[in-house]
Parts: C-alpha cells; structure tokens; sequence
C-alpha cells in the first residue's frame, strides 16, 4: 500500500516508509497518513479484520479490539456499550497503541517517549514489553496511583511533571535533548485516530450505523477515529447515514466546549474524569469541525455526575473508570430528547486500575 505523511495545513508531503514525524516537519501542524483502502472484512480478529483501511497492522496481536457490544434498553433510548475496557492495557488506547509501536519497530527505534494522563503510557508500556522496545513516560504527578503502580510494574522510567500540560512540555524538552527516540505523541498522533476509526468498523460490522454517538474528549483521537471510521463507511457507499457526535468534556477542562460555543461555561470541578483534562489539544479545530459537520454537540459534566454515572456503571456490570462514566452522565441529560435513537457508547477505559 503507498501511503504518505500530509500535512493539510501547509502541503507537506512525505513518503510514510522513509521517515517519522511526530508533527509536520515544516508548519507544526497534526499531520495525516494518506493512503487508498476500500472497507473490506478479512478472517482475522481484531485490528487486522480491517487491514485494508490500514497502513499497516499490529506486529503481534495480543487481544485488542473485536470488543464486545452490549446492547440495552433504557428508557426508550437502545445503547450500544463497546466494551473497551476490555483491551489487553484496560483501555480504547491499545488500538492505536498496536499501530503506532508496530511502526516504531518498522522504522528501526529503540525507545519510545510519551506525555499521558496514564492509560495511553500503560498501554506504550505494556506494548513496549511484547514488541521489544524502552518505554520512557512523563505522566502529571497527580495521575492516579494505581495507574502509577502498573507503570512502575511494566518497567517504564517514570517522569512526574506537575500537571498534564507540564507533562507535554517536558516531553518535548526531553526529545529535543534525545533526538533518537521515538516520540508518540499521541495527542497528535495519526495512528491513535486510525485505532479508534477500527471502533467504527466492527459497530458497523455487528450492528450498522447508530443514530449518536456519545465519547468523551481529551485530545481527541478517539472522537476523531469514530466520525473518521463513519465517515468513510459513507464515503464508500456502505451507509447513507452518519451518526451525529456527542462529544463529552468536564466543567474543569473544556477547550472544544469553548471553541464550538464561543464561551467558557461555568459549572462544578470535573477532575475525577482525569482521561480528559487536555487543555490545548493539537487538533482542536479538526474535533470541531467534525462535531459540527455531524450535526453533534458537546456536553460538559462535573464530579457529582460522573460520579453517579459510574455507580451506575457499575451496577449494570461495567467496570469502568470515571472518564469513561462521562458519556452515559450526558445520556442521562440527552434521553428525553433521543427516544427511540440508538446510541453508541464506548466505554473507553477499566476501573481496575483505579483501586488503590
Ligand atoms: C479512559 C479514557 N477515555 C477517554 C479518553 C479521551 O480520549 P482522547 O484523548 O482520544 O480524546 C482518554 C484519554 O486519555 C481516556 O484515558
Ligand atoms: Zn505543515
């Protein structure tokens, strides 16, 4: 498959086999990986199922993706719960995970470097482990503990910086310094939007296209890889229907709420849901205007709900952690408008990890 580095910005143009980027070498922009593939079902589990709208698949499948789908009615409203959590890290992020080390690999690195509220270095740590590679992490300092405890176990050297936006300055100190490694970014990172679109291509695979989707947002990857993943099913004529997108910050951190609305909106701390405190995410614009384009919308929720909305999760036999409570706080809030909709959400990441 030929498939090149793009930067729609600038123009920036690059064969993907001949060099990495993390970001546009020339403007600084998110950049894309430009390939041709027609939706198409292979034989395989997991990722490879869909290795024609891939630029490449998983060096080692270890079990993620062909999550389950659990469907329930609840007052009028069919959910669809992709069950996410139950990727081999606890959550959505091994797809991309799978993607972007296998790449790493291919391109010949040792070691790879990444800024992340914790799940996303728990599942470069794990995957660093299966496909032979130096996992180095700055993670906030306030990080939950248990996500800390598994870092430590999977044998990442750990930086704590002070917050989530230290972290991503301090990593990108560290690469400057260390121009050998391999830099994630995930919340840049191309390959954590083509993961998350493989979310799009198995829902549609077991059950077609739903009305909504409802996911939270950090920096965007994965609202971004489900309207990417939907989106191409249209394109390609499989569907003649695209799912509007929900996308769900907390009160604390709302830079997408902002953009869209033009106005901070006030309301209770949020920072239970820590998966989703991203303050400045590269592809705003991009999450905009594919909410906008969709005809979605973005809710904003505080502790009390997320915190309700995991009980609840929990209680129906979901055992996720809070950020993943999110979206179904804002289905509470949605359901009198949406009887009779099918609605589709993944429930992104564990509640293991958060028992300390
Ligand atoms: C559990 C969980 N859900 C959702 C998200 C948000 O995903 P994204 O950063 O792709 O928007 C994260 C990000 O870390 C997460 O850890
Ligand atoms: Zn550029």
């Amino acid at each position: 498959m030929v498939a090149y580095w793009y930067c729609p910005r600038c123009g920036f143009r690059e064969d993907f086999d001949k060099a990495y980027y993390w970001k546009c070498p020339r403007c600084g922009s998110p950049l894309k990986i430009v390939f041709e593939g027609r939706y198409e079902v292979s034989k395989e589990k997991g990722l490879a199922r869909y290795k024609t709208l891939l630029p490449l698949t998983p060096l080692k499948y270890i079990g993620e993706g062909s999550t389950p789908l659990v469907k329930s009615v609840e007052n009028g409203v069919e959910v669809w719960f992709k069950l996410e959590y139950l990727n081999p890290s606890g959550s959505f992020k091994d797809r991309g995970t799978s993607l972007a080390l296998t790449y790493a690999r291919k391109m010949g690195f040792k070691t790879v470097v990444d800024d992340s509220s914790g799940n996303t270095a728990i599942s470069i740590s794990l995957y660093s482990h299966i496909y032979g590679l130096k996992p180095i992490m700055f993670i906030p300092r306030t990080a939950p503990e248990g996500k800390k405890r598994m870092l430590r176990f999977l044998g990442a050297e750990l930086y704590e910086s002070v917050d989530r936006g230290a972290a991503s300055r301090d990593v990108v100190d560290f690469v400057e310094k260390n121009p050998g490694v391999f830099y994630v970014a995930h919340t840049w990172s191309y390959f954590y939007i083509l993961g998350a679109a493989t979310i799009a291509y198995e829902v549609f695979e077991e059950a077609g296209v739903p009305d909504y989707v409802i996911a939270p947002i950090g920096s965007g990857g994965l609202i971004l890889g489900l309207a990417q993943g939907f989106k191409t099913l249209l394109e390609q004529a499989l569907t003649t229907k695209m799912p509007k997108i929900i996308g769900v910050q907390g009160y604390s951190v709302q830079p997408v709420s902002i953009a869209l609305k033009g106005i901070e909106t006030p309301g209770e701390a949020s920072d239970l849901a820590d998966g989703i405190m991203v303050p400045n995410p590269p592809r705003l614009t991009e999450i905009v205007d594919a909410i906008r384009e969709s005809q979605g919308d973005v809710y904003l929720v505080g502790n009390s709900e997320i915190r309700s909305a995991c009980n609840k999760l929990v209680e129906e036999g979901f055992l996720v952690e809070p950020t993943s409570a999110a979206p179904y706080a804002v289905l509470e809030k949605l359901k009198q408008k949406i009887q009779g909709k099918t609605v589709l959400i993944p429930l992104t990441g564990s509640g293991l990890k958060i028992i300390h």
